[in-house]
């Protein structure tokens, strides 16, 4: 089957500091993938190398080849802006725009990329909330502040907004980790949906998690401080959680770490 991305010996540097090394791992198109690992391993770095993000940080720098499709996203004269529309991203924190309605954060993305007939807005934006499952919720109130909702609504409004734009692929760093269990219940039921259409990567430390909602499971792991996070393995996700092939794996997932 084609992959929708392809990373290639890829690390991340922040300035001489060398935070994940040498990653390759191919992603499916329509699935989710979960990554794990202790704190400080690099997930978050590697995730936000997936949309070029990682090098915004100042000192962020990249080695190796991360393809979309057949696109080379560090290639030269790729537009890191319109990488990020293609693969979108959904924050630990939810993150509306506070001074802008619910309507308007779901359309800020369309507005600044003009791809979009005004016609159409409306539509989209309807279609991309009930996509978050959060229309019945906010249909009465979308000239109200997205400041306004819950934490779990402003997610799902995040999620709407980073959906709008039709990305290929949706990153999500531990999008549930503010949120209340029934919050983060109907965050993982979305996940589900969702992937029908795009692909994902959600980070996350709730083992449970990734064991509900991912297809496959990257395990990232470092031998100690100041050394750089490597993947240690990605598999199926039913695979990880009952027979590993490496042993820090096993001990990670059954809690037997550090
Ligand atoms: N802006 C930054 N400047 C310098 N070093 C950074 C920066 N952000 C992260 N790092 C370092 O890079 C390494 C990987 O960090 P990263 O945030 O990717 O880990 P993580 O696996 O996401 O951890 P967590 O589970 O705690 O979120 C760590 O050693 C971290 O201290
Ligand atoms: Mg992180």
């Amino acid at each position: 089957m084609a992959k929708r991305i392809d990373v290639s010996g890829l690390s991340a540097y922040y300035s001489s500091f060398r935070a994940i090394e040498d990653i390759s791992m191919a992603i499916e198109p329509r699935s989710v993938t979960a990554f794990i690992g202790p704190s400080g391993c690099g997930k978050s770095t590697f995730l936000r190398t997936l949309n070029r993000m990682h090098e915004v940080t100042p000192g962020g720098r990249v080695e190796g080849k991360v393809m979309l499709d057949d696109e080379n996203l560090y290639g030269a004269g790729i537009d890191p802006v319109s990488v990020r529309r293609e693969v979108g991203m959904v924050f630990q924190r939810p993150n509306p725009f506070p001074t802008m309605s619910v309507f308007d954060n779901v359309a800020a993305g369309l507005r600044l990329n003009g791809s979009y007939k005004k016609s159409e807005l409306g539509d989209i934006v309807e279609k991309s909330l009930k996509g978050a499952n959060l229309w019945n919720e906010v249909k009465d109130r979308l000239n109200k502040p997205g400041s306004g909702l819950s934490g779990g609504q402003q997610q799902r409004l995040c999620i709407a907004r980073a959906i709008a734009v039709e990305p290929k692929v949706l990153l999500m760093d531990e999008p549930c980790s503010a949120l209340d269990p029934i919050s983060t219940l109907a965050i993982e039921d979305l996940i589900g949906e969702l992937k029908e259409r795009f692909t994902i990567v959600i980070v996350t430390h709730n083992m449970q998690q990734a064991a509900r909602v991912s297809d496959r499971t990257a395990f990232f792991n470092l031998s100690a401080v100041g050394q750089p996070g490597k993947l240690i393995e990605i598999d199926d996700t039913e695979r990880i959680f009952s027979n590993p092939s490496v042993q820090a794996t096993e001990d990670y997932i059954s809690g037997r770490f550090g």
